[in-house]
């Protein structure tokens, strides 16, 4: 760059240089010419002057005029100066100075020579003028113009030397100049060359430039939008030299969490912007940041214009150039809401893992209950003479009920209960419930219910429910000691999402809301957390066992419900059970098992049990009762037994057995071998082979485990009695016989189908159960009436149906107490036959 500058610098410098030097030489030259021009023409003045004083003077000679002396006087005159003027031209050149000198003196010597000759005139001497003669050749007029010759002649010479001079002087000029030209056109070109290849580099650099501060502003722009919209809380804070912590930038999501804007905050101590709880939490974490020199974690409760929120922040230290810690960058995030979440899938899991520990013991329990309470009872019958030996027998009794009502209880909680849900209208029956809850809670608390018109019914089981709502009473009353108002208030609730999410594993929708408000004296959080653990409680003297609550939230959770509880200490409880909406009608009572002897006929019972004692005292005590027993340790071997065709009228089988044969699977198989055959399981605890969505699968018949003889007396009772009677339909038409099946099934019984006599008696010889035989007459091969005998025969007491198109005489003789139903028949009609031969 400097290179080109210097050279055209000094090119300049040549080119002024040789301007000068030619200006000089010009003006020198033209300064000579026309010096060597003055002095010829000055030597001419002078001769000419001469010769004008010579002419003048010889005029007046010959004329003697005075009047010719006047040109002769004036250039007498101009000589002098003439002269003075010609030496000092050639003052310079002593050769020209000499012949200057000798024209002057020529010249002189003539003028004296015309004066003398003018004097001797004017003084009349006029042949004396005349005799004056030129005195040498020296004087003579040729002598002057030969000096002026050679004066001019030299002068014209140094002229032309000098003049020749000049042009040598010209030309070396011009080819300087023109050899300066050329350096300077290259040295241009060369600078502009160099200039262009700098120009280049140049805008080269400037792309480079240009191109790295708009990646530069790109980046930032980038670190902008990530610092303005990250979720996350982002803060700088700088660290004075004498240790104060100040605000340099906070993000937008940090300015929403705390309400602190960056424009307010920036460069003010941290310690005038915040809490000072907050302040020295943040000054903590700092320090420890610039004592460990490296990024700090950390978690914290923080007091926010939002509430209480749980912090988990970095922060990390950043040096300046001399290695100080002058800033510190910090991200936090808050984590509330994932840790309340957390907490409550913790505690969910807690809850199921005691739920699961609860009610494996509850099954082991129920199972040893079972033997205990069975071989009590049946030594009932051997004391009964002896007094005290029956009265410490009941005294057991009491004790194994106390157990089984406890580990009803813990099967409440584990969900494991068996639930017998029906659509109830919880509205009423809480009305109901008023009255008893008045006298039992005494007359210091007020009972109020609230029923919310319109109240949609629900799906739950109403022994349970009637269950909680007392638990939750006898709370409230254990929690006003002294009294007070205690309101149940019923009422729709729509769970919405977020409120759902609230409770945890809640689906949101519609529910049916029963509240339990006290104004008693309420529970610090620590006890809200666990009031739903069994075996939790504050009520000292073994006035609680810590089971109510764990009862109701198991019955809540097993119903698809949720359950609340919000209280205040000094203020009151409310426990609010939600359960789910149901669209159907309430359930019709069911008519009540009308009370009979409780006794066995003799039926058949296949007792199913793979627990050795418990199989004994169930096979005792249904001896006991008057039935025969059939005995099978596991699935397996009851199938066996069915399949041999054993007759059998009732199947009591545990749910759980080893083995490959699951209860369940016997029930339906048994079933299909033996149609309507009735099914009662019995359980320990309510298993999911029976239990669909928290209810007992419909049609299911449980007797839960320890249960009393008369317990199984009743159920067992029940169960023969509404046992399904089976119908055999004797049919040839196709479609009549599919209408009977139709028409009969639909009447409750269940119906078994033939098309002639002989398929039926293979039937009949069977050992299905078959309580009516309803038979068309006109059979093809062997006829209705035929049937019947051979029927009869083969079971005695089996009742028999002919139904007919027509009337055929003596159609009914020979089988006794047969019914006859004429075709076409309608459904009463129908019922009416079957109810006739049943009742027979
Ligand atoms: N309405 C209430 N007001 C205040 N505290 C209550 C209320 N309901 C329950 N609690 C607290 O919750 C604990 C557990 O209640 P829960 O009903 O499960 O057991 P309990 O009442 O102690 O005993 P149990 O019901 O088995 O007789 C109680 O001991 C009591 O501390
Ligand atoms: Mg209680």
């Amino acid at each position: 760059m400097f290179a080109p500058i210097t050279l055209l610098t000094l090119l300049a410098a040549m080119s002024i240089f040789l301007a000068i030097t030619q200006l000089v030489t010009i003006r020198q030259t033209r300064h000579w010419v026309s010096h060597s021009h003055q002095v010829i023409e000055t030597t001419q003045a002078l001769l000419g002057e001469v010769l004008s004083v010579e002419s003048g003077q010889r005029g007046y000679l010959l004329t003697r005029d005075p009047h010719m002396l006047g040109a002769y006087e004036a250039s007498k005159a101009a000589l002098p100066a003439l002269m003075t003027r010609l030496s000092d031209l050639v003052a310079a050149s002593p050769e020209q100075r000499r012949r200057a000198d000798q024209l002057m003196s020529m010249a002189r010597q003539r003028v004296a020579i015309s004066e003398m000759r003018v004097q001797l005139v004017q003084a009349g001497r006029i042949d004396e003028a005349g005799k004056v003669a030129w005195l040498s050749g020296n004087t003579s007029m040729e002598g002057a113009r030969s000096a002026v010759n050679d004066l001019m002649a030299a002068e014209n010479a140094l002229l032309e030397r000098r003049t020749e001079a000049a042009d040598r002087a010209e030309w070396l000029s011009l080819i300087v100049a023109m050899v300066v030209s050329a350096l300077a056109l290259a040295g241009l070109a060369a600078s502009i060359w160099s200039m262009a290849i700098a120009n280049r580099r140049l805008a080269h650099e400037i792309g480079e430039r240009e191109g790295a501060e708009a990646a530069q502003r790109e980046s930032e722009a980038l670190y902008r939008a990530i610092f303005a919209n990250t979720a996350d809380y982002l803060f700088v804070i700088d660290i004075s030299d004498d240790g104060i912590f100040s605000v340099a930038e906070l993000n937008p999501a940090f300015e929403q969490a705390t309400g602190i804007t960056t424009v307010a905050a920036r460069g003010r101590d941290i310690r005038e912007m915040t809490s000072r709880a907050l302040a020295d939490r943040f000054i903590g974490h700092y320090h420890a940041v610039i004592a460990a020199g490296r990024p700090v974690f950390a978690r914290e409760v923080n007091r926010l214009p939002e509430g209480l929120r749980i912090w988990e922040s970095i922060h990390v230290p950043v040096r300046n150039e001399q290695g100080r810690i002058d800033r510190i960058v910090g991200s936090a995030r808050d984590v509330t809401e994932r840790e309340q979440a957390e907490e409550q899938l913790r505690r969910a899991q807690r809850m199921e893992a005691i739920g699961h520990l609860t009610g494996g013991v509850a099954h082991d329990f129920n199972n040893l209950l079972q033997v205990i309470r069975g071989n009590l009872e049946l030594i009932a019958a051997d004391v009964a003479d002896r007094p005290s030996a029956a009265q410490r027998l009941r005294n057991a009794l009491h004790g194994a009920d106390r157990a089984a009502q406890l580990t009803r209880q813990l099967l409440a909680f584990a969900r494991r209960q068996p639930l017998e849900p029906k659509v109830v209208n919880l509205g009423r029956m809480v009305g109901d419930m008023a009255d008893m809850l008045r006298r039992m809670l005494g007359e210091s608390i007020t009972v109020e219910t609230i029923i919310a018109d319109g109240l949609w019914n629900t799906l739950a089981d109403p022994a349970q429910v009637e269950s909680a709502v007392l638990n939750l009473a006898i709370n409230a009353r254990d929690a006003m000691p002294q009294g007070g108002p205690l309101s149940i208030e019923v009422d729709n609730a729509r769970l919405e999402r977020d409120a759902a999410q609230l409770g945890g594993d809640v689906e949101p929708g519609e529910y049916v809301l029963i509240a339990v408000r006290d104004t008693g004296h309420g529970m610090e959080p620590d006890v809200v957390a666990r009031v739903f653990e069994p075996f939790f409680t504050t009520k000292a003297d073994e006035r609680g066992t810590g089971l109510g609550l764990s009862m109701v939230y198991g019955f809540v959770k097993q119903s698809n419900g949720h359950v609340q509880v919000d209280s205040e200490v000094g203020q009151g409880t409310v426990v609010k059970i939600f359960l789910p909406r149901a669209h159907q009608d309430e359930t019709a009572a069911e008519p009540a098992v009308a009370a009979g002897p409780l006794e066995g006929r003799s039926e058949i019972i296949l007792v199913v049990e793979d627990d050795d004692l418990v199989r004994a005292s169930s096979v005792s005590l249904l001896h006991d009762l008057g039935y025969t027993c059939l005995h099978a340790s596991d699935g397996a071997a009851a199938l066996e037994l069915l399949r041999a065709g054993v007759k059998v009228d009732l199947l009591f089988t545990d749910v759980v057995m080893p083995g490959p044969v699951r209860s369940r699977d016997l029930a339906s198989e048994a079933q299909r071998l033996k149609p309507g055959l009735p099914v009662l399981f019995t359980s320990g605890y309510t298993e999911d082979s029976i239990v669909h969505d928290g209810r007992l699968d419909p049609g299911v018949q449980l007797l839960s485990k320890p249960y009393a003889r008369e317990d199984l007396a009743r159920k067992v009772r029940a169960l023969l009695a509404r046992a399904r009677p089976v119908v055999l339909v004797v049919e040839d038409d196709p479609l009549v016989r599919m209408a009977a099946v139709d028409m009969i099934g639909a009447l409750g019984f269940t119906v078994l189908q033939a098309a002639d006599a002989t398929s039926a008696l293979t039937v009949l010889r069977g050992d299905g159960r078959v309580d009516v035989l309803f038979t068309d007459i006109g059979l093809p091969g062997m006829r209705g009436p035929e049937l019947a005998q051979g029927a009869v025969a083969l079971r005695p007491g089996l009742k028999v149906i002919f139904a007919s198109g027509y009337a055929e005489p003596g159609a009914g003789a020979g089988v006794d107490g047969s019914v006859r139903l004429v075709k076409p028949y309608q459904q009463d009609e129908l019922a009416e036959v079957l109810g006739v031969a049943m009742a027979s």
